[in-house]
């Protein structure tokens, strides 16, 4: 197969994963016999600097060009202390998902075996809980209408009808591929756009009658998470509550550097980790690169490479059985690995298969 994949390293730490992982894109490629053709494109923090626009216009046209975009991390300390800022790395994100149509953010919560004893939550809680959130992505607080005066300041949580039905068709087709069962998370006893959520999902649930659905409180679905995560098979919920949500799953998982996502929708599909910038990390070797090796695998996947994406997933369980681990998630007493190391570690293995 031949892709055209955008890159878009960003800030912070991201130029660093981003290296292995399209490392890992070309170990692949070359095992598999795919062609791949690469454009880099800048975003965020760097674009703001170079150009004065966190998702310039050529970048946008990268992305559209190309068959997927595989995205690393924007944001910088710079801005985040200085509310009066203009124009912010975030912007950027929020220009690519709108520019690009990426309604459904796929967030897979997977816990690692070999990580489990790093989780905060006991063991047989976490051990073996696997679920996908389905956030939305182009819609509510992020995108509705906002005031930001002196004095008053607010943001609309605003949703239509297609909205919310395209994104449960998509939860629903997920929940099909899985264990069957889908929980609609929202706060429809106080918010109207979460009361339009739940009408909506039960007019729909009937067109699918193989698949459980149940409604959930965002407050009670987040207490759910850390007291019973197997509960969840699919959780399918709106942009905002779907951010806090995820990085709340993010970290029963054990780190908050090994999780992956896929954001489709009407265009370019965007494969990046759920993780930020993490300025501090920057230029140290020392930030976990499997989020963003995980993402090239949901990408492999999308193009229905099955193999592809089994292959990196069993190289990165390989590393960490191994302990070849970056240090937030070493075991004590263990050897040290850099960003580079488990980068390399991970290629040796796919190529060596
Ligand atoms: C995420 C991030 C972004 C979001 C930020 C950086 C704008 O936290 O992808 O979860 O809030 O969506
Ligand atoms: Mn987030």
């Amino acid at each position: 197969m031949k892709l055209k994949i955008a890159v878009l390293a960003g800030d912070g730490i991201g130029p660093e994963i981003m290296e292995q992982g399209v490392a890992v894109v070309n170990a692949v490629a070359r095992k598999f016999g795919h062609e791949i053709e690469y454009r880099e494109a800048i975003c965020g923090a760097d674009a703001i600097d170079k150009v004065g626009d966190p998702f310039p216009e050529e970048t946008f046209r990268t992305c559209m060009e190309s068959d997927a975009v595989l995205f690393a991390a924007v944001g910088d300390p710079k801005y985040d202390n200085d509310p009066t800022s203009k124009v912010r790395p975030e912007q950027g994100l929020l220009a690519m998902r709108k520019k690009l149509g990426l309604y459904a953010n796929i967030r897979p919560i997977e816990t690692f075996y070999f990580l489990v004893h790093k989780s905060p939550l006991k063991h047989d809680i976490v051990s073996g809980s696997d679920f996908i959130c389905i956030r939305e992505l182009t819609g509510g607080m992020y995108f509705g209408p906002k005031k930001e005066g002196t004095d008053e300041a607010y943001d609309t949580n605003f949703y239509s009808r297609p909205e919310v039905e395209r994104i449960l068709r998509v939860a629903y087709q997920y929940a099909r591929q899985r264990r069957k069962h889908l929980t609609v998370v929202d706060k429809a006893n106080v918010l109207a756009s979460s009361r339009l959520w739940r009408k909506v999902a039960q007019e729909m649930m009937g067109e699918y009658p193989d698949v459980e659905t149940d409604f959930m409180y965002v407050d009670n679905a987040a207490m759910r998470m850390i007291q019973d995560p197997k509960f969840f098979d699919v959780m399918v919920t709106e942009n905002t509550f779907g951010d806090i949500l995820t990085d709340e799953g993010s970290c029963i998982t054990g780190s908050m550097g090994l999780l992956p996502s896929a954001s489709t929708g009407e265009h370019t599909p965007v494969f990046e980790p759920i993780h930020g910038s993490w300025p501090q990390g920057k230029g140290l070797n020392i930030a976990n690169p499997l989020a963003q090796i995980l993402s090239v695998a949901m990408l492999y996947e999308y193009f229905n490479l099955k193999a592809e994406g089994a292959l990196i997933r069993e190289a990165v369980n390989a590393s960490l059985d191994q302990n070849v681990r970056t240090p937030e998630i070493q075991v004590e007493g263990g050897a040290k690995y850099g960003t580079k190391e488990v980068g390399r570690w991970i290629v040796n293995y796919i190529i060596n298969k």
